[in-house]
C-alpha cells in the first residue's frame, strides 16, 4: 500500500509547526519565582500521560504530522523515572533534546545517553549560591553545577538558560558568560515572560547585550532558530531570546503537548485541545492526528504582551512546558 504523505501542522497564518515541546510533569524540586507560585498543587498522577501514551502521541507527531524536533520539558522532566525510555521511543526522524534544572542529571545521565540524547539545556540563573537560592527557593546550586559538569563529561552538548530578574541577578550576566565561555556551553538569556507569579518589569535583551559588551565583543550570527539571536563571542556563543521586546510569533514553529495530554499551540493562549480523553477512549492514530491538526490550525497569531488586552495565561510555565 502506498504510504500517505505526512500532513503538516499548519495554522491559518501559514505557519508550520515542526518543533514539538512535551511537558513530562508539572512537578519540580525548585520554585523559580518567575515560574511557579510557592503553593502550587500538583496534577494528580492519573492525569499525566503514561510513557506508552506519550510514545504513541509523539510517534504520531513525527510520522504523520511532520514534527522534526522534540524537546522534553516540565516542570522538571527528570523527575519522571521513565524519562530515558520515553526519549528512546522517539522515532529517529526527530532530533531530541531536554530542558532541565540539572539537579537529577547525574542520576539519569547513563540512561539518557543510551537513549540517544545528544543535547541538554540546563537552567542556571546565578553562580552565586545565595542568589541562586533566592531565585529558585532552594539551596541547590552545587547540584545544578554537578549536573552540568557531568553532562559535559558525558560529551553532551550543553546550553545554559538564564532568566535575568531586575534588581536580583543582573550582576550574574558577566560571571555566567565567563563561566559558559570557559566551559564550552552556549549561554542563552531568556527575557522574563509574564507567565509566572512574579510582577514583571523584564530586563530586555538590549540591556543584557549592553552588560555583555562591557567585557566582550559580540558579533551577531545569522538567525537559525526563530527565537534565539546568537552572537559569536571570541569563538564561543551567547544568545538572547527576546520574547517580550522583539516578538517572533510570526516565525513560531512550535506545537506543545502538556503533561496531561492537551495540545497547546501557543504558550500565551489558554486554548487547549484535549487528546488524552480520546486517546484513553480508544481513538485511532488517524483520529488523534486529525484532532492535533485541527488544534494547531487555530493557533493564535501571536502574544499581546505589553498591550492593554494582554491577559496572563491561567496555567503556569511548569504546567505548560517551557
Ligand atoms: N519567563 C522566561 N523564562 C521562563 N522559564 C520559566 N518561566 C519563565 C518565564 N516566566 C524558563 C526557565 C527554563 C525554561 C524551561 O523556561 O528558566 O529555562
Ligand atoms: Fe522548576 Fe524550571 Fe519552573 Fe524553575 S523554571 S521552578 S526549574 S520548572
Amino acid at each position: 500500500m502506498l504510504q500517505q504523505a505526512a500532513a503538516q501542522l499548519r495554522d491559518t497564518q501559514g505557519r508550520v509547526a515542526r518543533y514539538l515541546r512535551v511537558s513530562l510533569t508539572d512537578r519540580c524540586q525548585l520554585r523559580c519565582r518567575y515560574c511557579m507560585p510557592a503553593d502550587l498543587a500538583w496534577m494528580p498522577n492519573e492525569r499525566l500521560l503514561s510513557a506508552a501514551e506519550l510514545s504513541r502521541l509523539i510517534t504520531i507527531a513525527v510520522t504523520r504530522l511532520g514534527v522534526r524536533k522534540v524537546r522534553f520539558t516540565g516542570g522538571e522532566p527528570l523527575l519522571r523515572p521513565d524519562v530515558a525510555s520515553i526519549i528512546a521511543s522517539v522515532p529517529p526522524d526527530a532530533a531530541v533534546s531536554l530542558t532541565t534544572n540539572g539537579l537529577e542529571l547525574p542520576k539519569h545521565l547513563p540512561g539518557l545517553v543510551s537513549a540517544g540524547l545528544k543535547s541538554v539545556n540546563i537552567s542556571i540563573d546565578a553562580l552565586n549560591r545565595r542568589t541562586y537560592a533566592h531565585i529558585t527557593g532552594r539551596d541547590r546550586l552545587a547540584d545544578a553545577l554537578a549536573g552540568l559538569r557531568q553532562a559535559l563529561e558525558a560529551r553532551l552538548r550543553v546550553k545554559v538558560n538564564t532568566v535575568i530578574l531586575r534588581g536580583v541577578n543582573e550582576g550574574e550576566i558577566l560571571p555566567l558568560a565567563d563561566f559558559c565561555l570557559a566551559n564550552g556551553c552556549e549561554l542563552r538569556f531568556i527575557e522574563q515572560m509574564p507567565l509566572g507569579p512574579l510582577a514583571t518589569d523584564p530586563v530586555s535583551a538590549a540591556e543584557i547585550l549592553t552588560a555583555l559588551r562591557a567585557r566582550y565583543e559580540l558579533r551577531p550570527l545569522p538567525r537559525t532558530s526563530a527565537p534565539t539571536q546568537l552572537y559569536d563571542v571570541g569563538g564561543g556563543r551567547i544568545g538572547v531570546i527576546a520574547t517580550v521586546s522583539f516578538p517572533f510569533c510570526q516565525l513560531c514553529d512550535r506545537t506543545r503537548l502538556t503533561a496531561d495530554g492537551h495540545v497547546r499551540a501557543c504558550l500565551f493562549d489558554d486554548t487547549e485541545h484535549d487528546l488524552r480523553t480520546p486517546l484513553r477512549a480508544g481513538a485511532s492514530d488517524e483520529e488523534l492526528a486529525y484532532l492535533w491538526l485541527a488544534a494547531q490550525r487555530q493557533k493564535a497569531p501571536g502574544h499581546l504582551i505589553g498591550q492593554a488586552s494582554f491577559r496572563k495565561p491561567v496555567r503556569t510555565m511548569s504546567m505548560i512546558g517551557g
